[in-house]
């Protein structure tokens, strides 16, 4: 099944074009990554999917359903069912481990003693039991990525986007934090969208990678 279509898809920020007619099929549980340097337009892709912003021109589908067209959108991101991972993790740095991952569970009304169950099962799953009531400040580089990789999973999302996750760790930890994302999308099956702009982390993640250069994908 398509989990994600981009069809002729056109983004402007202040008159400056940032993606140029830009398609894109992703099939489930592909793991396609996005590779391309620095202002090609790769994060603006991930909003794009994610529903932060919408296409000024072209058209966004998530498993067949139209999510948005030429500047509307008509579903809202906490109803498409994906996980974000931000570039700079984004965790809420007054909330514990738990609270941060809690936080997404309680907005879908899941009742209490399933929250804490599943709480505890992701934190298993990415390495992190016994760290459940800290503090992000209290947490290494590493762990607060696998926190924030909990955090998405938990919600069980139909595809994960992630903005150059790695990108802040030194290298030794990106590699090895690269075969955790892999064990992890072996082991769930979730559909991965994967931006990055360096080349062996490309390869190393990507069933697909898709090449970008100044807004438009690279044939
Ligand atoms: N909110 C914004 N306002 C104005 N320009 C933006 C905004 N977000 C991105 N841009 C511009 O759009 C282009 C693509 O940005 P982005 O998608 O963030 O690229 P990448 O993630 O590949 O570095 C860049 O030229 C960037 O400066
Ligand atoms: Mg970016």
């Amino acid at each position: 099944m398509k989990i994600v279509g981009m069809d002729a898809v056109s983004k402007f920020y202040n008159g400056e074009r940032a993606l140029d007619n830009v398609s894109l099929e992703i099939e489930e549980g592909e793991r396609i990554v996005i590779l391309g340097p620095s202002g090609c337009g790769k994060t603006t892709i991930l909003r794009l999917i994610a529903g932060f912003i919408a296409p000024d021109t072209g058209a966004i589908s998530i498993a067949g359903e139209l999510v948005s067209r030429d500047g509307r959108i008509f579903t809202p991101p906490e109803r498409r069912n994906l996980g974000m991972v931000f570039q700079d993790l984004a965790l809420w740095p007054h909330l514990s481990v738990k609270g941060n991952i809690e936080f997404g569970l309680k907005a879908r009304g899941i009742p209490r003693e399933e929250r804490k169950r599943k709480i505890r099962e992701v934190l298993d799953l990415v390495g992190m039991a016994g760290y459940a009531d800290r503090k992000p400040a209290e947490l290494s580089g590493g762990q607060q990525q696998r926190v924030a990789l909990a955090r998405a999973l938990v919600l069980e999302p139909r595809a994960l986007l992630m903005d150059e996750p790695l990108s802040s760790l030194d290298l030794e930890l990106n590699i090895r934090l690269r075969k955790e994302i892999l064990r992890l999308q072996e082991k769930l099956g979730f559909t991965m969208v994967y931006v990055t702009h360096d080349r062996d982390e490309a390869a190393d993640m990507a069933t697909r990678v898709v090449s970008m250069k100044q807004g438009r994908i690279e044939v």
